[in-house]
């Protein structure tokens, strides 16, 4: 992967590769991308951990969650998951949606957005090919539709470019070449929306590094535009305007990960490491309202979910084996909304679009 890199900027008149052209590469590349290869990615054996991979329950809950919230409005049963990853999201969902209401679980439609072969083959394995299921390696094919559309990390998973102060002035950060090593390099901002976005963004004076993710908010247009009427669920590694651009994150949030542990430069390993950056909240929030969708509840995912009734899952037992079905589920609720748990990192936006 490093070498097609190397050779890509070689080839370049100008020897830069813009940052975002190295994580679609390292990411998504359909021989040598992160996503597209045959290796087990989330949990112990993989290299990071995900929330409905770690907790079974925390799908099965959304399912039925998203149960009552399709019937409560009047709409259809059709669920869009976006980026479903190895399937388990799919697999839990479709458990509490049926569990909350069997004969509407029937109708149910349910699109999976993954581009990773390797995932779709899992999904389709955990699903039990499923005919409820419909896979689609891209947005673009999703159809207009009124039901929901969520996702778990999917937006922290989007490629970004790179910005730079250098002399109180903003420049674009990129990838050149130094024998066969990469190596940063800085260029005038020559993309028009991206001079505009940093601009509009209003950034503070103490911030010297910062991502800039056009095709997140590329993406998130299109998902508005493709709900009709319905709901927009949103969680992910990530945080509002005020805490991204807080001085502990000056020097930006771009990062990669390796066998559960952090790469010291996200240009180490193209290909064999996820990158990920903590999703701007608040570049979301502020065009979805633009774009005409309610705020219906921001805030972090144990609130959320204890809001949503989470707590009612709790099964009474008088059982002290603590590796028991019972102990093992509220354990993983206990996990969900307690302090020091992985949903303090998570923060929940739901949005609605033509209900009233
Ligand atoms: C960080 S993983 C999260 C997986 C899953 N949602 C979970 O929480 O376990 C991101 C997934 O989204 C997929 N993905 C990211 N961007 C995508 C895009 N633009 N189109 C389709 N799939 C995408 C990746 O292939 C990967 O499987």
């Amino acid at each position: 992967m490093k070498e097609m890199i190397l050779e890509k900027i070689r080839q370049n008149p100008e020897a830069f590769m813009p940052y975002h052209q190295y994580i679609e590469l390292a990411l998504y590349h359909p021989k040598g991308g992160y996503y597209m290869r045959e290796q087990t990615k989330i949990g112990r054996e993989g290299d990071f951990y995900t929330t409905p991979a770690m907790a079974p329950v925390f799908g099965k809950f959304l399912g039925k969650w998203l149960c009552r919230s399709l019937k409560k409005a009047g709409l259809p049963p059709v669920i869009c998951e976006l980026g479903g990853g190895g399937g388990q999201m799919a697999f839990n969902v479709l458990k509490g949606f049926a569990e909350e209401d069997k004969e509407f679980s029937r109708g149910l439609v349910y699109y999976v957005i993954e581009a990773s072969p390797y995932h779709q083959k899992s999904i389709k394995h955990l699903t039990s090919h499923d005919s409820r299921v419909q896979i689609l390696s891209a947005l673009e094919y999703l159809p207009s539709i009124e039901g929901i559309i969520f996702s778990n990390e999917f937006f922290d998973a989007f490629p970004v470019d790179v910005a730079v102060k250098q002399d109180g002035e903003w420049k674009e950060a990129g990838i050149t070449f130094a024998g066969d090593e990469l190596k940063e390099t800085v260029r005038d901002i020559s993309d028009v929306a991206s001079r505009q976005l940093i601009q509009e963004w209003d950034v503070p004076s103490y911030m010297n590094r910062i991502e800039v993710p056009l095709q997140m908010m590329e993406a998130y247009e299109t998902i508005i535009e493709k709900l009709r009427r319905g709901y927009l669920l949103t969680i992910d590694y990530g945080m509002d305007r005020d805490e991204w651009f807080s001085p502990i994150r000056k020097e930006g949030t771009l990062r990669a990960y390796r066998n559960h542990q952090l790469l010291e430069s996200i240009l180490d390993a193209p290909g064999e490491a996820d990158i990920t950056f903590t999703v701007p909240f608040g570049l979301l929030r502020g065009r979805g309202a633009q774009m005409g969708c309610r705020e219906e509840f921001w805030g972090g995912q144990a609130e959320f979910l204890i809001e949503g009734g989470i707590l009612e899952e709790l099964i009474p037992h008088a059982d002290s084996d603590p590796f028991s079905q019972a102990s093992k589920h509220n354990r993983q609720i206990r996990q969900l909304i307690m302090g020091e748990s992985i949903s303090d990192y998570f923060r929940v936006l739901w949005q609605s679009k033509n209900i009233r």
